[in-house]
């Protein structure tokens, strides 16, 4: 359906909105990482988050206008940011959600900087951001019962130089995601999406 036939189907005087959230989205090497330890888990009850949907939430940011859209990107377009090493070494279950989750013993320092400085801009947005602290994760399962490992957990190593804002798109039994823009982590390439780099140093 195009924007228009879209909006023609809200209420009138409402505005569009998207439901959306920065991520980590890993690399075809890191999903295969990802696919190798959901291979080692013996699960009873349990609804495996499809491979294609695999990531690390930043910040979610629920559903919001074109012009609160406009507002967090440009947020995420100042952020500089370092690229950093990320081993996914820890899993756990949050029982009450039944959510299995691979998660970092270790945080590092650019992460923790990268969803600090993505909260504290977007907070002037005007969105009402969840208050939960930062524990990046990526949901492995959702409604898991009981699970067991077949071998001990192999750490999932990710060289991470980007971020991306995602837009979710719920049906009854599925989510579907959809990279909208990404920005690339470090100074000298802030806010390039494609962006140019030669290879040769500075005279
Ligand atoms: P989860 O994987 O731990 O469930 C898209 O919904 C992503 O945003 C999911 O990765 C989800 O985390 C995360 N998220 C964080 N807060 C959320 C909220 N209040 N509602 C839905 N998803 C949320």
């Amino acid at each position: 359906m195009n924007a228009e036939a879209e909006k023609s189907r809200l209420p009138p005087g409402e505005a569009p909105t998207q439901r959306l959230f920065f991520a980590l989205w890993p690399s075809e090497e890191v999903r295969s990482g990802l696919a190798e330890v959901m291979a080692s888990l013996h699960v009873r009850c349990a609804k495996p988050v499809p491979a294609e949907n695999l990531h690390i939430t930043l910040l979610f940011l629920g559903s919001v206008t074109t012009q609160t859209r406009t507002c967090a990107e440009a947020i995420a377009e100042g952020i500089a940011g370092h690229p950093f090493e990320l081993s996914l070494d820890q899993i756990g279950l949050w029982p009450q959600s039944g959510i299995l989750w691979l998660g970092a013993r270790e945080l590092p320092e650019s992460l923790a900087a990268l969803a600090r400085d993505l909260r504290h801009g977007i907070a002037g947005c005007g969105i009402d951001l969840d208050a939960r602290p930062f524990k990046p994760h990526v949901t492995l399962l959702r409604k898991a019962l009981l699970v067991r490992r077949e071998r001990p957990l192999g750490a999932v190593a990710w060289h991470v130089d980007d971020f991306v804002l995602v837009e979710s798109k719920t049906t009854r039994d599925d989510s579907h995601y959809q990279v909208l823009t990404s920005w690339r982590l470090g100074a000298d390439s802030r806010g390039a999406q494609g962006g140019l780099r030669g290879s040769s140093a500075c005279p």
